[in-house]
Parts: C-alpha cells; structure tokens; sequence
C-alpha cells in the first residue's frame, strides 16, 4: 500500500469524512454577513475553532479542508494544523486560486492557480497538509458545458494532481456540476459522466497514482429550478451508475460534495447512496455548508457559545458519520 493510499484510508474509513472549511476570505464573507456577523479575521478563525474542537472530530472527521489564511493562523499555544491533528483528523488545503472567466468561452469558467504551483505546496506541507483541493466548476445549459470547459478544466485539474503527488500529498480532484438551473437529472448524468471520463482521461496521461487521490463529486440531481424532481432513491441509483461507468476501479474513495443541498436532503442521499452501494468504493461527505450550516446559524446569535456551537456541530456530523454507513434515518435528526 503506497503512502498516499494510506493518507486517503486514514481520512475516510470507519464513517469518516471531510469538513470543508476552505472557503475564500469571500465566501466566509458572504457567508457570515448572511447571519449578520461582521467578517473579520477573528471572528472567522473563532467560529472555525469551536467546530476543528469539537467532540465529532475524532469520530466522524478524518479530514478538514482549510484555505490559506486559517492554516497559518494559532490557537493558543497551537498552530491550526497541531489542533486538528490532536483529534486524529488530518489537515488539508485548497491550492486552486479561483474559478475565472474562460478564454473562447466566457460564459465559463476555468479553474487558476498551476503558477508557483509546486512552491505552495513545499510550504503547505511544512505547515502540515497532507491532501489539497483543487476545484473544477461546470454549468449546465442548452450550451454548456462545452467542450473547451470539459477539456481545459479536465487538464487543469491532472495537472494539479500530479503536482500534489510529486509533492508527497493526496490531491481531492472535485470536478463539480452546478445544481443551478432547469435541467433534469437525466441531463446531469449525462455531463456529469463526460466530465468525469474527461477527467480521469487527463489523469491517466499525466500519470496520477489512482489509488492516491480522493475524487469529489456532486451528486445526480436535477436543477434547482427543475419543475419535477427526483426523490432521493433515484438520486441514489443515478449517482451509482454514474460513478460505476466514470471512475476507475483503483480510485479508493469518493467524497461528494453537498452544492446547495440542504443539510438534510444530503445527509439522506449520501445514506441511500450506501445503502444501495455495490462498487468498492468508499462512498463520503466532503461537506462545507451541510456540515455547517445549522451550527452558523447557531454561533451567530451568540457568538461566546461555544459549546451550544458545538452541539449543534457534533449533532450534524455524528448524522452525516451515519449516513456514510448507511445507518441514518430521518427520527435521528430531531436534535434533544
Ligand atoms: P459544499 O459542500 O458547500 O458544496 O462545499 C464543498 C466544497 O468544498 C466546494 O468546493
């Protein structure tokens, strides 16, 4: 078993998953100021605190996602990473510097951030990260995405992958098809599938270790505007097929992204999503706002309680943990 395969066991086995808490200075931003808290480097490091100290980190958290302002910053006497790995998870980082306008096609996006590349990533893993995430983004529209969007941001994401491995780290490659618009699932599993092919195509030319990395998709859904709707078992069997037929089978673990899911409405897909799973791949939540999102709300009203803070946390992760095993059921979500 090489080490980066080890790395990937060690974050997502036993009901494990990933706490995505990489989001940009802007995206906390947004974030924040929805709940009416002001976004400065304190409060953000705070609330992000109370979760990474949380009781379901040893259980249910094997990997957290930080951007780069949160992991050069202390707790104490301890640096963000030595908290988090003093509950057992492992620190990782987002590299890709954004989604930016596509050159051919602007009405897309191609995902930035392969320049100095390789010299990030000497400093990250100094600073403690063991995996990276890189972002691919993709709409969907009559149009879209186009083949320059699949091809490019397909490349992008290879090329950053072999980079992370070189570097002795486990890549997340997370090609994400946005849930905004009216298209129907079938049309999601449709593009989700080219983007996926496309995308391991481009891994395998430039040589990626499969058994190394994590893939992060999102789910088949239909778009959020879509007048009729799916319910969670088919999003379950259309996400399998669509995983079974696009993913090789040397790729160890698949975290899924929630994209604007409620909390919720993810946690019983990714259950369902396990319940039928019939492949060997280890099938988990790299969750930021349907891990969060509830526990903001909370922290917002009263940014002192913590532990209120917390128990809101603990109560969402233990629940997406049982999801990852099949095991959750809707009774469990009332909160005592
Ligand atoms: P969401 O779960 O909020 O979609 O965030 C996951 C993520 O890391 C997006 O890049």
């Amino acid at each position: 078993m090489s080490e980066l395969n080890k790395i990937v066991l060690k974050i997502l086995s036993s009901g494990k998953g990933i706490l995505a808490a990489d989001e940009s200075t802007g995206t906390m931003t947004k974030r924040l100021e929805a709940v009416k808290v002001k976004s400065n480097v304190e409060n953000r490091l705070n609330f992000r605190n109370a979760l990474f100290t949380s009781e379901s980190m040893k259980t249910c958290i094997g990997g957290v996602i930080l951007y780069d302002e949160t992991i050069k910053q202390s707790s104490g006497s301890k640096t963000i990473p030595e908290l988090i790995a003093e509950s057992g998870a492992i620190s990782g980082i987002k590299v890709d510097t954004g989604a930016k306008t596509l050159a051919g096609s602007p009405n897309e996006k191609i995902t930035e951030g392969l320049d100095g590349l390789r010299e990030r990533l000497k400093e990250y893993y100094k600073l403690g990260a063991r995996f990276t995430k890189w972002r691919g983004v993709y709409s969907i529209s009559d149009k879209y995405p186009s083949k320059l969007s699949i091809h490019s941001n397909g490349h992008a994401l290879a090329r950053y992958a072999a980079l992370v491995q070189e570097s002795g780290m486990v890549p997340i490659v997370e090609p994400e098809v946005l849930m905004d618009g009216n298209h129907s699932a079938k049309i999601c599993y449709e593009k989700t599938s080219e983007v996926l092919k496309k995308c391991f195509e481009e891994l395998i030319i430039n040589k990626i270790d499969l058994t190394g990395i994590i893939l992060k998709p999102n789910m088949i859904l239909d778009g959020t505007k879509a007048i009729k709707k799916i319910n969670s078992e088919q999003v379950a069997e259309l996400t399998l097929k669509c995983l079974k037929e696009s993913v090789p089978q040397e790729v160890p673990g698949i975290a899924f992204l929630s994209g604007g899911q409620s909390e919720v409405e993810a946690t019983e897909n990714l259950n369902l999503i396990n319940k039928v799973n019939n492949t060997k791949f280890i099938m988990t939540y790299s969750y930021g706002r349907a891990l969060q999102q509830s526990a903001l709300k909370h922290w917002s009203k009263d940014i002192k309680d913590i532990s209120g803070t917390q128990k809101v946390f603990n109560h969402r992760a233990n629940l997406c943990s049982l999801a990852a095993r099949g095991r959750w059921s809707k009774d469990l979500e009332i909160q005592s």
